[in-house]
């Protein structure tokens, strides 16, 4: 289809017809120029497609449910992830779907959030490299994704109206750097905006989000398209960069596209510009294969395989794990049987085959079954409690099936507590009464308290680990495979400790993100709280030794790239992979740093006895922060550290390099400038050099200076504004008009070295 052609056919009601969905999954086709319909579906981590004959837009074909994102980030496996989006790829190319919509990558910013089982992480590098990575899989394929949801999206209560209230520094480096990385790495097709509102102003109009900093500053050449409903005022929208609005608004939105250019609010280049990047989505279909097939049955085994790269093995005490299957194993709570593993809402899947733990242990061992609890009410059951406590007296080793069922999490609403439900918890106590050596596998979207920590003896996490989750709960369990999974996100002791908790899910329409960049480890890490699991804790049946942490520079720049590398042996007795993390901070920062951030990961498979090498790249933006007074990333001179560990909490090495930094911030000082951060500058402090020796306050012989010590007089000083010494004072020559002059000429030299030193490093 030639694009510049059929704009200059299309009519004004064409292209505002265009601008919205053909229906509720499809875009606007033309039948007078040929301009097909392209089809959408969820997503993201399976493919949701309306059948043929569905009754209603959630009718959806079967299809295989692979892990969700919450559990995806913990495999810390950029290639794995990859593997995931080449599979959901061939099935849209197989079923006609052009898009498939996903991933999710918002912040978790509390446990609560209904909708976390589909978002990566707390952090913004891993959730960033997570999605970066299953869209580079998707689009392999010639199928597009729809990186959702742009932005702020961190809470399901009022999730169509409420404003997220954030600071510009905290925007950037935490909720914004999450999408950064997979726009301008990965070049998504589309993108979904939110359905909030950000410091206000609705996302799906929001200029300065989908314009000024998606397209202006990250370079994005795709297409935005709403989430499903996020329209408010669609002419604006137009105006702001928002190209399709899905699904359609029946037209009533066409006649106000129409009407707002006629009457001249709405410029045809506006339009224009979002009707070409609809026009070249619609091109883009015919990338796909046109002959693909896709064999569910495969994709099944490969969600097996997955989930078992993602599950968390929080404890293991007594190495208990592996089971011996010469043991009497019971596996008890429905959740063996009918396990949770995916979410509910737009993401959930018509599973075409589902594996429990029960269905898949006869390769591995007898074991003995309890349903213990059922699922559909938090209540007791005293008959199946009795079974389960029977069984469990009978065996040497109880493995409980536990977790969230589907009422207690879901898109659409969050969660008011971290509890599970109480009959699940009685059930552990009863079991524990009876038999110390306890088990317990958890399925859940998101962290949850758990008053059994020290009562089990292993813990193994599996998430929403997807339609085979009983298949990797098995070769987990067993030995077969060894856990390689790491907490995406902290495991708070209690709801309480989490830095949300206090402003989640805010009031009357509004959310303000008052715990600024201390979100997760970066908050409990700097508050010295202690978590029940740090972010990226995660065991293994090996053991993993670190040593020979190597810098290929000790001095390194704005035009640099830091070669890291770090040698880890596997020391135990199985094959096994380890996630190596590496975490940057400065020594003494000036502004405010967290203690460490995230900058880096590599998963290595190692046999026993087996050494590789972990290498990292690190540039300027491992060192920056976000600097407002720039509006630019921005690393400070000074020393860093490069810490490499097994988890956050468990930095094994650490080295330092010295960052040199000539550039300098831009100043500038007025009469409400402290005398304290005059003295701070040293051009600004010679400048005011006179000023300041005719000051004499508190150095006289009266009572007054008697009374105060040097330090406080100092600290005084320190803190007055420059007016203060007009009125404070009486010497002739401190008068307002002198500070001014005073203060133009330190703010021209000022102004004079920044340039200077910025017309260098450009
Ligand atoms: C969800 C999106 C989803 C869309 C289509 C919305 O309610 O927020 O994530 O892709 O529906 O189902």
């Amino acid at each position: 289809m030639n694009i510049d052609k059929i704009l200059g056919e299309l009519t004004l009601e064409e292209k505002a017809a265009l601008c919205s969905g053909m229906d509720f999954w499809h875009t606007q086709n033309i039948e007078r120029l040929d301009i097909p319909p392209v089809m959408v579906s969820d997503g993201p981590h399976g493919l949701r497609k309306m059948a043929d004959d569905g009754e209603n837009p959630n009718d959806s074909i079967k299809a295989v449910c692979f892990p969700t994102a919450a559990a995806l980030a913990c495999s810390f496996d950029r290639e794995l992830l990859e593997t995931l989006g080449k599979a959901l790829g061939e099935e849209c190319a197989a079923e006609k779907v052009t898009v498939i919509l996903g991933p999710g990558c918002n912040i978790k910013r509390s446990p609560l959030c209904g909708r976390n089982f589909e978002y990566f992480s707390e952090d913004p590098y891993l959730a960033g490299q997570m999605a970066a990575s299953h869209i580079k899989g998707v689009q392999s394929k010639g199928i597009g994704t729809s990186l959702k949801h742009f932005a702020m999206n961190n809470q399901e209560t009022r999730r169509m109206s409420c404003s997220a209230e954030v600071d510009e520094r905290t925007f950037r480096e935490l909720y914004l750097a999450a999408f950064e990385a997979p726009v301008k790495e990965s070049k998504p097709w589309t993108v979904m905006c939110s359905y909030n509102r950000i410091n206000g102003v609705y996302s799906s109009q929001n200029k300065y989000l989908l314009t000024d900093i998606l397209r202006d500053d990250w370079g994005y050449e795709g297409l935005v398209m709403s989430d499903w409903g996020a329209v408010d005022d669609r002419p604006l929208g137009i105006e702001a960069g928002l190209d399709l609005e899905m699904p359609t608004s029946n037209g009533k939105n066409d006649v106000l596209i129409v009407e707002a250019v006629n009457s001249g609010k709405l410029s045809m280049e506006s339009l224009d510009r979002c009707v070409r990047r609809v026009l070249e989505l619609i091109n883009r279909a015919e990338e796909a294969d046109s002959t693909a097939v896709w064999d569910k049955e495969k994709h099944h085994q490969l969600a097996a395989k997955i989930a078992a790269e993602c599950a968390v093995l929080l404890k293991n005490d007594d190495n208990i794990l592996p089971l011996d299957a010469s043991k009497k194993i019971a596996f008890i709570g429905e959740f063996a049987q009918k396990p949770r593993f995916q979410g509910g809402g737009s993401s959930h899947i018509n599973s075409f085959k589902i594996t429990s733990a029960l269905d898949a242990v006869a390769e591995y061992a007898d074991v003995t079954y309890a349903q213990g609890f059922i699922t559909s009410e938090d209540k007791t059951d005293e008959k199946l409690l009795a079974e389960a406590v029977e069984a469990a007296k009978k065996s040497d080793i109880a493995v409980i099936f536990a977790g969230l069922p589907d009422s207690f999490e879901s898109e659409g609403f969050d969660r008011r507590h971290m509890r599970m439900p109480e009959c699940q918890l009685e059930l552990i106590r009863r079991v524990r009464e009876v038999n110390e050596n306890i088990v317990i596998v958890l399925h859940n979207g998101s962290p949850i308290e758990m008053p059994f920590a020290d009562d089990a003896k292993a813990l193994l996490e599996m998430y929403l680990g997807g339609q085979a989750v009983g298949q990797a709960e098995c070769d987990l369990l067993f030995g077969k495979v060894s856990p390689s999974g790491k907490l995406a996100e902290t495991f708070p002791e209690y709801l309480e400790q989490n830095p949300s908790y206090l402003n989640f899910p805010g009031q009357e329409d509004t959310v303000r993100y008052a715990e600024g960049l201390y979100v997760g480890y970066k908050y409990y890490e700097k508050k010295r709280v202690k978590p029940l699991f740090p972010f990226g804790h995660g065991l293994s049946y090996s053991s993993f030794e670190y040593s020979d942490l190597t810098v290929s520079e000790n001095e390194i720049d704005d035009s640099k790239v830091l070669t890291v590398m770090v040698t880890v042996k596997n020391t135990g007795k199985v094959t096994a992979k380890e996630t190596v993390q590496l975490y940057v901070a400065p020594v003494e920062p000036v502004v405010d740093r967290p203690l460490k951030e995230l900058k880096g990961f590599e998963k290595l498979e190692l046999k026993a006895g087996e050494s590789k090498k972990a290498v990292f790249k690190l540039d300027k933006r491992a060192f920056a922060y976000y600097e407002t007074k720039i509006s630019d990333w921005y690393a400070e001179d000074g020393r860093y550290r490069i810490m490499v560990g097994a988890s956050s909490a468990d930095i094994r090495l650490s080295t330092e390099v010295y960052y040199t930094n000539e550039t300098p911030l831009p100043m500038h000082f007025d009469l409400n400038s402290l005398c304290g951060e005059i003295k701070a500058v040293p051009e600004a402090a010679q400048v005011f050099g006179d000023i300041f020796k005719k000051i004499d306050i508190g150095n006289g012989e009266d009572e007054a200076s008697e009374a105060m010590s040097q330090e406080m007089i100092d600290n005084m000083i320190k803190d007055m504004p420059l007016r203060t010494l007009v009125t404070f004072t009486d010497v002739p020559e401190i008068t307002r008009a002198n500070i001014q002059a005073t203060l133009d000429d330190l703010n021209s030299l000022l102004s004079k070295k920044y340039e200077k030193a910025a017309s260098k490093t450009i």
